[in-house]
Parts: structure tokens; C-alpha cells; sequence
């Protein structure tokens, strides 16, 4: 615009000029007084000419050198988001650019105690979850530990973070890779009774292959990163399956990391009722063998194809008092020693054919070896790849109390009003061999209150 305005003024003031020497040449003839008005004249026009030829070739180089640069920044930008993505350093979304990608919040895929997930699509085409965490205390406190957590992590059985978002005083989201086959609850206990979900009966072979995903991830948080990282919430629903059915493991809310040198940490108790460790419960200090028992909880729930504690109705329906309590670790160990293994294993395979019956009796010792209420008696991680691997031999699983079985009766009790527990957090710990029972402060209301439902 600016060019084209200096253009218009050399032109007029050109013109001017021709016109003012032809006037001059009719009214002054050929005067020396003319032949001084047409030389400056000339010399103006000459002046006006070579000023335009200077600034049209600034003009040029100016334009060239801007695209250059546009392009240059172009590039930068392209290579710089390139080197987010592989470095795994995750971006800050805006939260316009959330909406967008999930039109609104509009497909809601999952829901945890804390946050509700939804599907959605980034402008360059990629699938995402984004979580949205609750505004709370306790939202802040597991968006802080989960970003702290996965930021730099990169395992093939983990799930990857893409980014974040904060809305002052207002939620926190995570952004995550879409894992599409949903969490691997829906794909091993039955349906039967519920709303129709996504999901289905998850073959054995996909089942063994999924314990050594967890395994190799959890041997990863434990062993290969630079501080150990404690999940803490090991369970069937934050284990997600992607579209080869291949374990990713999730949410990292209640994760905590903790020093290499060190051999346990205190944290108050969180998590959910059934994967929970009995040194957790009683408040002895947590470690990577805490995760070892929620692994081992989650392997014998593959196994069966249900949940580890579960009610059994007992004459009359809806009467609380006839439910009998079923802790299926037990069932297991009393059909192992009657030699009938097979009848734990989740009918619809048995059915349906195609178990490894080998491989079956080494997930179940494997379980027991995990869930073992001494903390020192579980194997770590590394060592349960290896033994499903078949690299290590399993050896016979040491009989366990199953001191466990009568403190989860408590919550029956709890359900029925008598809040007593049976079992009091000091004789639980003298039978789980903790040295510091007397002094134990655990209290079976305390417990409870900070752990989720199942
Ligand atoms: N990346 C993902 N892709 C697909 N579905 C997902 C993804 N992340 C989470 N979900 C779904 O959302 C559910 C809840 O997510 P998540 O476990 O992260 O929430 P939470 O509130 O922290 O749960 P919790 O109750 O365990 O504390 C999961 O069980 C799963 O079904
Ligand atoms: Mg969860």
C-alpha cells in the first residue's frame, strides 16, 4: 500500500515537472532562465527515478528475506514439536484446543474415582484421552504425582503422556495416547447382569501375554528408571488394552517415586480395597513389593475370570446376612492341593479350549509367590519376568496365612454395621512378621476411609 503511494507521488511530482518545462519552454522561448528550469528539472526527474529503482530493490530483498525467515520458522517449528514427541516432553494445551478435540467433552470412555476420560481428536489427526481431574485437593494432588510420574517415560507398556492443561481455579487435564480396547476388567470378568459394554472374554494366550506386559512395565518403574517408580493402584482397570490387545498400564495418580537407597516409604494409605498390601494397611512403610501383591491380586482375577473377593448369596436374595464372602487366592491353594487346578481357571476358556494347562499351574505359583503377606518373600519384577518367561524355574510357593482373608472380612462386618474389625492392625502385624506391631497406630476406620471402593 505504502509502495503503491510512493509510486503515485513520483509519478504526479514527474508529470508536474514535464508540465512545468513545457510552459516554460512556451513562455520563456529559449531563455537561458529556461535552460536553468528544464536542467533542474531534469535532474529532479532523474533523482525521483533513481530513488524508485533503490526502493524497489529494498523492497525486494526485504520480501525474500521475510519468507525466508517465515520458512525457516516454519521448519523450526515443525522439527521443535518433532523433538517434543520423541523426547516424550509433553505440551501445554490450551483449553480451547481441548474442547475442540473432544467436541465439547462429548465422548466420556471411562470413569475413575477421581477423573472422568474422554475421547477425542488433536488437530493433526491424533486419537487422545483426555482425563479430567476434579478441581480438589485430592484432583491437584494426583495430576502433580502423575505428571511427575510418566513425563519422561518411555516403555512400550506404558501409557505415554501427551500434554497437560491447567484452567486457573479450574480442572486439570491429562492428555494421553487413546488406548482403544478399553481397560482389561471389561475383557476378563463377565458382563452377565450389566449394562452392555465394550469388552469380551480375553483368550488365554492374550491373558499369559498381558501378565508379561505388566510385568515388564512394572520391572521398568521399579528397576530401569532413574528414581524407582511405585504405581500403587495396580488393578485391572488401569491396566488398558490397545488394539493388538497388548497391556498398557495407567494412571499414575497414586504413583510415588521414590530413592533407589532407600528401602521403603511412608504414604498414607490410598488405593483400592482387594490390591491393597497388608504392610500398606498398617501403615509399616510401602515399597516396589507393594506393587508385586496388587500384580499378584490382579494375575489370580486373569486366571479366573473374577474378582478376588465376591459374595455368594446363601438362602434368602437381598439378605445381607446370608451372604457367604469368597476369597478366591484360598479356593485356588485348596484345589491346587486336591490336584484340581483346572477347575479355578475361568470356565469360558475351559470351554472354549486352547489353555496351556503348564502354563496355567505357573501363573497361579506365580500369584501365590506375589502375594505372599511378607514383603520379602515376593519376588521383584525383573524376577517375575523371568520365571513367566521360562527363563527361571517357579519354585513351590511357600503356604501363605491368608491373613488377608480375615481382614477383608472386615468390610463385610463394616457393611453389616458392627465396625469392629476381627483381626486388630498389632495381630495382624505379628502375623505378617512386622517388628513394629505394638507401636502400630493403624486403625481399621482410618484405613478404610482413604481407600476406594471397588
Ligand atoms: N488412554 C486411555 N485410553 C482409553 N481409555 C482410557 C485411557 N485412560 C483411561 N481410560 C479409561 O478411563 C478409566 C478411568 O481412567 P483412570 O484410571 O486414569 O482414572 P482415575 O479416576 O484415576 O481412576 P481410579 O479410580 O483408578 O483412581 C479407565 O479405567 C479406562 O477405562
Ligand atoms: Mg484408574
Amino acid at each position: 500500500m505504502e509502495d503503491r503511494k510512493a509510486k503515485m507521488v513520483a509519478a504526479t511530482s514527474i508529470i508536474t515537472l514535464v508540465i512545468f518545462i513545457i510552459v516554460a519552454r512556451i513562455s520563456l522561448k529559449l531563455s537561458p532562465t529556461f535552460f536553468l528550469i528544464c536542467g533542474a528539472g531534469v535532474a529532479v526527474i532523474l533523482a525521483v527515478f533513481v530513488w524508485l529503482v533503490i526502493r524497489h530493490q529494498y523492497n525486494f530483498r526485504r520480501r525474500l528475506l521475510e519468507s525466508k525467515h517465515a520458512s525457516e520458522g516454519r521448519e523450526l517449528r515443525v522439527e521443535y514439536s518433532f523433538l517434543r514427541k520423541v523426547a516424550g516432553v509433553p505440551t501445554k494445551f490450551r483449553y480451547k484446543e481441548l474442547e475442540d478435540a473432544t467436541d465439547h467433552f462429548e465422548t466420556l470412555v471411562g470413569k475413575g474415582a477421581s477423573a472422568s476420560v474422554y475421547k477425542g481428536i488433536l488437530s493433526d489427526g491424533t486419537q487422545v484421552a483426555v482425563k479430567k481431574l476434579d478441581v480438589e485437593e485430592r484432583g491437584e494432588r494426583e495430576f502433580k504425582s502423575e505428571v511427575a510420574a510418566i513425563a519422561s517415560l518411555q516403555h512400550i507398556n506404558l501409557v505415554r503422556l501427551l500434554g497437560y492443561c491447567c484452567v486457573p481455579a479450574g480442572p486439570r487435564f491429562l492428555v494421553y495416547d487413546f488406548i482403544p480396547n478399553g481397560s482389561l476388567d471389561l475383557w476378563i470378568f463377565s458382563q452377565k447382569g450389566r449394562p452392555i459394554r465394550r469388552g469380551g472374554c480375553l483368550p488365554w494366550e492374550s491373558r499369559y501375554r498381558v501378565a508379561v506386559d505388566v510385568a515388564k512395565a512394572l520391572s521398568y518403574l521399579h528397576q530401569d528408571c532413574r528414581s524407582r517408580i511405585l504405581h500403587l493402584d495396580v488393578k485391572p482397570e488401569n491396566i488398558l488394552l490397545d488394539e493388538n490387545y497388548r497391556a498398557i498400564v495407567a494412571d499414575f495418580g497414586l504413583s510415588k517415586l521414590m530413592g533407589k537407597d532407600e528401602s521403603r516409604v511412608m504414604t498414607t494409605i490410598r488405593g483400592t480395597r482387594g490390591y491393597l498390601a497388608p504392610e500398606w494397611l498398617l501403615e509399616h512403610g510401602i515399597s516396589e513389593k507393594t506393587d508385586v501383591y496388587s500384580y499378584g491380586m490382579v494375575l489370580f482375577e486373569m486366571i479366573g475370570g473374577r474378582r478376588n473377593v465376591s459374595f455368594v448369596e446363601k438362602g434368602k436374595a437381598n439378605d445381607k446376612s446370608h451372604r457367604k464372602r469368597e476369597y478366591f487366592p484360598q479356593i485356588v491353594i485348596e484345589k491346587m492341593r486336591e490336584g484340581k487346578l483346572m477347575e479355578v481357571v475361568d470356565q469360558r476358556l475351559i470351554e472354549s479350549g486352547g489353555i496351556d494347562e503348564r502354563e496355567a499351574k505357573r501363573l497361579v505359583h506365580i500369584g501365590l509367590w506375589c502375594i505372599q503377606e511378607r514383603a520379602r518373600l515376593r519376588p521383584t519384577m525383573s524376577h517375575v519376568v523371568e520365571m513367566l518367561d521360562g527363563r527361571t524355574p517357579v519354585e513351590e510357593p511357600p503356604d501363605t496365612q491368608m491373613v488377608v482373608v480375615d481382614f477383608s472380612a472386615m468390610d463385610e462386618e463394616a457393611a453389616n454395621g458392627n465396625r469392629k474389625p476381627k483381626i486388630g492392625g498389632a495381630a495382624l502385624a505379628t502375623q505378617i512378621g512386622s517388628n513394629d506391631a505394638s507401636t502400630s497406630t493403624w486403625s481399621y476406620e482410618n484405613a478404610m476411609s482413604m481407600i476406594t471402593p471397588r
